[in-house]
């Protein structure tokens, strides 16, 4: 059962804000993200650590894959409760609970639309269907689990009596957070603080439950609406690492806890986050997700703690608050203690490792002491940042991977550049393309289709630095195209070409996973079976 109550009236000084992510889920839903099992995994032990107090892990019916990774967190990740959404129907609950079951804090997450434009038009039922589908659904969950959520989808463009009727018999039946959602990204801060108003006057039960925001960002304004909610009454915020998510995104979780936290004088609330761990968290799921973050995103874009103007600049020097709200060491932005050089051995990288969260054995230490000994040939200072780019690579290696083996590019002002590429894929074949283009990349990414037979279409290509100066490791990500499906990868190396290789390898052989037909087959399988159910696609 919920510990957490929350409070319309004033605020609780000691009110403490529950952080649901929602990346894994929510998150995992925007085109180009598609995270194998370990990676989500990855993540998942991350978020942990960063002490979110709930992990949406995914939409187990949507299909194995899903299923699976929902349930190796469930099996793996100790500490946050473990959340599985499902639609309303036995299905759907039933592939939801027997992916998490095993997590020491299973929570089901069911939701039904209360908006007429959702009821009329996607559902195509009537009012009193989705009063039964709720009241059956949260039931149905409580048979399984005491940790229930319930969401009314759709709730900012929807009537709010009917609403509230819908929320009523959810808490009727049980559950014990209710979660209200701006599910298109419509609502304004006031608006929604009303809403809530009201849902607490129709609803007094809602004061004997959790109750919950959860907002998308199609008009910039989820961070806001968030707080809107929070500062009447909701107890629980659902967000996203770098605000990842359907369309715009979600609620970005660096922004509302760093918001939480900076503001606790006036606003008298909290989260249970380990703020030190935010940089590293953003910077992960930015990696594995390929989904880079601009430079002035508030909290983690690269910018935000850098000042530009002379009179800034002069102001920070003499006194850091003069133009900083925020301490970059609060975040865990600067990572400049741990520093190796060429004569660092073994033992001194394991130990580095360790101190970064990354518990590195066997032969797994072996690659990485050699990818270190490397940089460290090429690079005075290998620091915190260079080794966690170099050990997420290497982590990021499948055993199912297609590996550059070699690589030459000819380029010059005089001619088309020039690429050859040996190429080892699953199995130990190596296979030998090559290739002329309208740049080196083009080139080398020309050379790697000829020599894998696939007809990848590059859609994004971005290059940045992992730390300062000339001999800065660089990463790479990569969106490319195959057969429709979209796939990023990333690729770190001092030569930005090895990266983009790299990189672009990787986003192939996501691609080639997601077109599969096997996966087609399983996906359509799954969707057919939920449709026969509910006539509604994923939110
Ligand atoms: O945006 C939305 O309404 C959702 C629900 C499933 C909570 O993601
Ligand atoms: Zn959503």
């Amino acid at each position: 059962m919920t510990d957490q109550t929350s409070t319309p009236e004033g605020h609780d000084p000691a009110g403490r804000v529950r952080i649901f992510d929602t990346t894994l889920r929510d998150g995992e839903q925007s085109p180009g993200i598609s995270l194998s099992t370990p990676e989500k995994a990855e993540i998942a032990t991350q978020l942990a650590r960063l002490g979110v107090d709930v992990i949406e892990a995914g939409f187990p019916i949507t299909s194995p894959g899903d299923f699976e990774s929902v349930q190796a967190i469930a099996r793996q990740v100790e500490g946050p409760v473990i959340c599985g959404l499902a639609r309303t129907s036995a299905q759907d609950i039933d592939a939801a609970w027997n992916a998490i079951r095993e997590s020491e804090r299973p929570r089901i997450h069911t939701f039904i639309s209360t908006s007429d434009i959702h009821i009329r038009h996607q559902l195509r039922t009537t009012y009193e269907d989705v009063k039964g589908q709720a009241r059956a659904a949260v039931a149905h969950a409580r048979g399984y689990t005491d940790d229930v959520e319930f969401s009314p989808m759709d709730a900012t463009r929807a009537d709010v009596e009917f609403t509230a009727e819908v929320v009523q018999i959810a808490i009727d039946e049980g559950a014990t957070t209710i979660n209200v959602p701006d599910t298109v990204g419509y609502t304004m801060p006031a608006e929604y603080a009303a809403m809530f108003g009201e849902l607490y006057r129709l609803v007094p039960d809602l004061r004997g439950v959790t109750l919950s925001v959860h907002c998308h960002n199609d008009l910039g304004l989820a961070v806001a609406n968030s707080l809107a909610g929070v500062e009447a009454g909701a107890r629980q915020v659902e967000c996203a690492v770098n605000g990842i998510g359907e369309r715009a995104g979600n609620a970005s979780l660096e922004e509302v806890v760093m918001l939480l936290r900076t503001r606790a004088a006036s606003l008298g609330l909290d989260t249970g986050i380990t703020t030190q761990e935010i940089a590293r968290t953003s910077r992960l799921v930015s990696r594995l997700t390929g989904y880079v973050v601009q430079p002035n995103k508030a909290v983690v874009g690269r910018n935000a703690f850098a000042h530009e103007s002379g009179i800034h600049q002069d102001g920070v020097l003499k006194e850091r608050t003069t133009y900083e709200i925020m301490d970059a060491t609060t975040i865990g932005l600067e990572r400049n203690d741990i520093v190796l050089g060429k004569h660092s051995g073994r033992h001194a990288l394991r130990k580095a490792l360790e101190e970064l969260g990354f518990a590195v054995e066997g032969p797994a230490l072996n690659t990485a002491f050699k990818r270190f000994k490397e940089l460290a040939d090429k690079k005075k200072h290998v620091t915190a940042l260079d080794l966690e780019a170099l050990v997420s690579d290497e982590m990021r290696q499948s055993p199912a991977a297609y590996v550059l083996e070699s690589f030459e590019v000819e380029a010059s002002s005089e001619r088309a550049p020039l690429a050859r590429v040996r190429v080892s894929l699953p199995g130990d074949r190596v296979v030998e393309g090559s290739f002329t283009g309208d740049g080196p990349v083009d080139a080398f990414f020309s050379a790697i289709n000829a020599a894998t037979g696939h007809e990848a279409r590059l859609k994004e290509y971005h290059v940045s630095a992992v730390t300062g100066g000339r001999d800065a490791l660089g990463e790479v990500t990569v969106l490319l195209e195959l057969e429709g499906a979209l796939a990023s990868g990333q690729g770190v190396s001092t030569d930005i070409l090895e990266a983009s290789g790299r990189a672009y390898l990787r986003a192939l052989a996501g691609a080639l996973a997601d077109a599969s037909p096997a996966v087609q087959a399983e996906r359509h399988l799954a969707d057919a079976e939920v449709e026969a159910v509910v006539e509604t696609p994923t939110p």
